[in-house]
């Protein structure tokens, strides 16, 4: 709180003093000198130094940081990277994204003042447009670039410095069944199966409804997005799914990084306006009850409205308000969190005065391998791709490929209540995502499993046990203990070196949030919809029923963020 103050009060005083710069002080060149920029990363403020000599970036330096001591290694090559580009519009390492975006923003505004240039936003007042878009993650971005693909005039409102909200965190992939991707590499799926495994996965409570809609339009938003250019040529699989269908990019990249980039790109071609610094406050309701507008709060000038003809809330869960949580779900007291700042449920009390029904707000998913030391999510796709749970006895506890709620409360149940995510050479071979929890110190690493053990604490022989009995179960397609399928158990734990992270569950998904039908239309407690009023993504309820299946977060936010996009845009025709 002290700390986000302080940095607000930096950052007015730093708008103040460049609103004060004269314009024609702006050059085609850094001036040379030494250049200060601020920005926020996971821990809090990151504060750096640039030496700008003979025009170029010569050196930077670090003055303060909160962030871990893991993540030292990311912002000392970001800075390598913003050094060799000579400027800020660098690409953010995937799996550090929150203190990528900090180190570049801080660099930006080292920069801007290198070149005279304000760096302030730029202010906006009043401002009429067709569809207004509050939030810039994956839903938000998608829902815009549809709705300017349609031909309306969109502005894209986001409360944070930078764009991609918690997609720029998601790593295991976006789901489809019968994709044009699962197609050329020979594998069989259904999007009966498809629609099968995502209703038992959530204990069928589901609404069914959305979710035939999310299967039936999974396919033709892959190819979407690929036609964008996202690279979904990698198809893995991540618990609670019956055949792989988790797209992401070659080599086992994390998807959200990726995925943000290319839809922003998108967006920005189709002139989608997005302005971040941006908080809607409120959203506005006509005399005659319909959406037409939001109130708008932006860092370093007064709020101002935008009137709209419709609104699309695609502001993310509340999985980072742990008053929230708690509230909605008491069993989560003390639990931490994998989300990023801004997933604070802002929406709810805006919807309010529609009568907008909020749905299975209790619902709210832990994610079970989340990196103990450092709340970093291991993904999915690690046990996907081969890995196994161990406790600290060194056996085996779960069918590793269960859906979430039962492995997270498997690993509760253990001493400690955690568990160690083991792999071997050949699994971290399969997955590039796994190289960036290399580089941000997760791993533990052994030749052998007699060092493996004793660095984690592992009885000795009985991680040997359970690694020749997981290895033989592998090699018959049978698992006598926890019945792992052949196909969830792709490669024996032979490779060395070895691999641990001891992990246990964390606050992943919020899976209540408004009601939404088919057509992304806000439905009030009668099951009206609201008129010009749409949500996508994680802000809305009961896609996921009570348990979401990996993978379906990312195909949530982009099948809805289209279809709300879509049917605002007719929305404003009519208007
Ligand atoms: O484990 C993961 O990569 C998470 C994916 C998801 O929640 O969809």
């Amino acid at each position: 709180m002290v700390r986000n103050f302080r940095f607000l009060l930096f950052l007015l005083v730093a708008v103040l003093l460049a609103a004060c710069t004269p314009e024609r002080l702006q050059r085609d060149e850094m001036l040379d000198g030494t250049y200060e920029g601020l920005g926020e990363g996971r821990g809090g403020i990151i504060k750096l130094s640039v030496d700008v000599i003979e025009h170029r970036i010569a050196a930077v330096r670090v003055l303060a940081q909160s962030e871990s001591v893991f993540a030292q290694p990311y912002i000392d090559d970001m800075i390598s990277r913003v050094i060799e580009a000579q400027s800020a519009e660098v690409d953010a390492i995937s799996g550090a994204t929150q203190t990528s975006n900090g180190v570049k923003s801080a660099m930006k505004m080292a920069i801007d003042k290198a070149y005279g240039r304000s760096i302030a936003n730029e202010l906006f007042a009043e401002t009429q447009t067709d569809v207004v878009v509050i939030g810039a993650g994956g839903a938000g971005l998608s829902a815009a670039i549809e709705a300017a693909t349609q031909g309306a005039g969109v502005i894209v409102l986001e409360k944070r410095d930078f764009i991609g909200g918690n997609t720029n965190s998601s790593t295991g992939g976006i789901n489809g069944a019968e994709t044009s991707f699962q197609k050329a590499l020979g594998i069989e799926d259904s999007k009966a199966l498809f629609f099968d495994d995502i209703m038992k996965g959530g204990h069928y409570l589901n609404d069914s409804s959305l979710v035939q809609t999310l299967v039936d339009n999974a396919p033709s938003t892959l190819d979407w997005i690929a036609r964008m250019g996202a690279d979904l040529s990698d198809v893995g699989l991540m618990g609670g799914s019956s055949v792989k269908r988790t797209h992401r990019p070659k080599g086992g990249l994390a998807i959200g990084p990726h995925l943000v980039k290319v839809l922003c790109g998108e967006a920005v071609g189709k002139g989608v306006e997005i302005r971040t610094g941006n908080a809607v406050l409120d959203v506005l309701m006509s005399a005659d009850g319909k959406a037409c507008g939001v109130r708008v709060g932006q860092s370093g000038g007064p709020d101002y409205t935008s009137w709209a003809k419709a609104v699309i809330i695609a502001t993310g869960g509340f999985g980072a308000n742990l008053s929230m949580v708690s509230s909605y779900c008491p069993q989560l007291s003390g639990f931490s969190t994998v989300n990023h700042k801004g997933a604070t449920g802002d929406a709810f009390p805006w919807v309010e005065k529609f009568g907008a029904e909020l749905y299975q707000m209790d619902k709210i998913q832990t994610h079970p391998t989340v990196d103990v030391r450092n709340s970093l999510m291991i993904t999915e796709a690690v046990r996907g791709n081969g890995a196994i749970l161990l406790n600290r006895e060194g056996n085996r506890f779960v069918n590793e490929m269960d859906t979430r709620d039962v492995v997270s409360e498997a690993i509760l149940g253990q001493t400690k209540g955690t568990a160690f995510l083991f792999f071997d050479q050949a699994v971290r071979e399969s997955l590039s995502a796994i190289d960036n929890y290399d580089k941000l110190g997760l791993l533990v690493q052994s030749p052998d499993l007699a060092s493996i053990a004793l660095k984690t604490g592992m009885d000795e022989a009985a991680l040997s046990r359970s690694i020749q009995r997981y290895n033989g179960f592998q090699s018959c397609g049978e698992d006598a203990d926890f019945h792992r399928s052949s196909v969830q158990m792709p490669v024996p734990l032979a490779k060395a070196p070895y691999y641990a992270v001891e992990v246990k569950p964390a606050i992943h998904h919020t899976m209540g949030g408004i009601h939404i039908d088919s057509r992304a239309r806000v439905l009030d407690k009668q099951g009206r919809p609201v008129e010009g009023l749409y949500a996508c993504g994680e802000v809305t309820g009961g896609v996921h029923g009570g348990n979401r299946l990996g993978g379906n977060g990312v195909a949530d936010i982009v099948v809805f963020g289209r279809i709300a996009g879509r049917e605002a845009s007719v929305c404003a025709k009519r208007e």
